[in-house]
């Protein structure tokens, strides 16, 4: 693992590694709530607020060089996922860029059409539909499986209809793991004419992005959770983002993609700074050039120049953070007390482990292992629906979920391995 990867040289740039607690060196464990953000990005939005920071489009050398930035990091995010530059939209999160764009599409529909979720997402991409139905849309969730925590295909095939207008799917739930393959979800959308919104907020920690191949109409991803400042992504296919009747503030200039989704004065310096999270993957795939040649000529064949080293960049994290996930996996799973919950050993998945310790809440494991300077979550992390409906985990208070990044080492796993158990031992 150590060969490709140096992970010493990916910790020395995220200053919040040096944090104590109780005199042991925090582990950060909350990467699906937020990763850690290295030093360079901060560098990057102090840069934009001391030397250039002005508003938009004026006529004088900071503004100019604000919108360059700007545009800059469109370019950048639009090679993050494989787009083109006016399919990115910059917004305050992924629920915000979810809201506006399921209002804008709603507008072209009428009562009686039909939107289809899932039980797996996380509210940010339900919760915009179920307030829409109260406008006459016919809201649709697919059910998911409880011992698999994976989408019910045939459900999801029997709810799609000639009058579905708009998919909304999870890619990766932030609650369990799973991975779906969206890919003939989407083409089973398409064929019904119906628009597809991909919520990647998850995924993109995780694994390359390339919105084209999969034929995506719209998907939503937050830097924040890769590295990143507070913000949102939203991509929205050329074609369709035209046609979208956004609500925005009625002036001339922003009534073309994508200044008619970015209401109001954008979050420049967290524009900067989201660029800079692509650059540092960017980095880590060059830092990792000769392994990502070897060990995936045909994923990077057709690639070039940043692209290639972006998805270099992801497949080496991938690569880095799935075999500690399947060590901390085959650890907890040999405890007695303690119960894994997400996909079957050997399907699509995150590095994120989710469980419980029998006769503890979540929140009582989860302060426990904060006391030890080990930082998770506990509850249902909005992804309410899977875990207080399908789990029926509200009485427990939800679920413990462990994420990983790339800057975790094996040491923090043995070490986390370490402290559930002797928590269970004690429950
Ligand atoms: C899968 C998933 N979707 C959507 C969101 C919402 O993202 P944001 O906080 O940017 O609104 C989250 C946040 O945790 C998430 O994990």
């Amino acid at each position: 693992m150590e060969l490709f990867y140096d992970v010493k040289k990916i910790r020395n740039q995220f200053p919040a590694l040096e944090r104590k607690v109780h005199g042991n060196t925090a582990i950060y464990l909350d990467g699906p709530g937020g990763t850690q953000v290295p030093k360079r990005v901060a560098d990057k939005m102090t840069d934009y607020l001391f030397h250039h920071n002005a508003n938009a489009h004026g006529h004088f050398a900071t503004s100019r060089e604000c919108d360059a930035l700007h545009e800059a990091a469109r370019e950048t995010m639009a090679c993050f996922l494989n787009c083109m530059p006016e399919e990115i939209v910059f917004g305050d999160s992924s629920s915000t860029n979810n809201l506006k764009l399921a209002f804008a599409l709603a507008r072209g529909m009428k009562a009686g059409d039909e939107v289809i979720i899932t039980d797996l997402d996380h509210e940010s991409n339900r919760s915009p539909w179920l307030h829409l139905a109260e406008r006459g849309l016919v809201v649709k969730s697919v059910k998911v499986n409880p011992e698999t925590c994976q989408l019910d295909l045939d459900d999801y095939k029997s709810k799609l209809t000639d009058k579905t207008k708009v998919v909304a799917l999870n890619w990766a739930s932030n609650g369990v793991g799973t991975i779906t393959d969206i890919k003939p979800l989407i083409d089973q959308a398409h064929d019904k004419g119906a628009l597809t919104i991909i919520d990647a907020v998850h995924y993109a920690p995780h694994r390359p992005i390339d919105v084209n191949a999969l034929d995506i109409d719209f998907l939503v991803c937050s830097p924040y959770k890769f590295f990143g400042p507070h913000m949102g992504v939203l991509f929205g296919k050329a074609e369709e983002m035209k046609k979208l009747e956004t609500y925005r503030v009625l002036v001339e200039g922003n009534t073309q993609p994508p200044e008619k989704l970015e209401t109001g004065t954008p979050q420049f310096e967290a524009i900067c700074g989201s660029a800079e999270a692509v650059e540092f993957i960017a980095d880590i795939g060059y830092d990792c050039e000769v392994w990502a040649e070897k060990q995936h000529p045909e994923d990077l064949k057709e690639l070039k120049g940043r692209r290639w080293y972006i998805v270099a960049g992801m497949l080496a994290i991938e690569e880095y953070e799935d075999p500690m996930a399947r060590k901390l996996r085959s650890a907890l799973v040999q405890m007695d007390k303690v119960k894994i919950f997400g996909p079957p050993e050997g399907a699509p998945r995150t590095s994120t482990v989710s469980f419980l310790i029998e006769g503890m809440r979540a929140g009582e494991v989860a302060k426990a292992m904060g006391d030890e300077g080990i930082f998770v979550w506990a509850g249902h992390y909005y992804a309410k629906e899977l875990i207080n409906e399908v789990l029926n985990l509200k009485s427990v208070g939800g679920l413990v979920r462990i994420g990983l990044a790339p800057y975790n080492t094996e040491e923090e796993i043995d070490r986390t391995i370490e402290v559930i158990e002797n928590i269970a031992s004690k429950a």
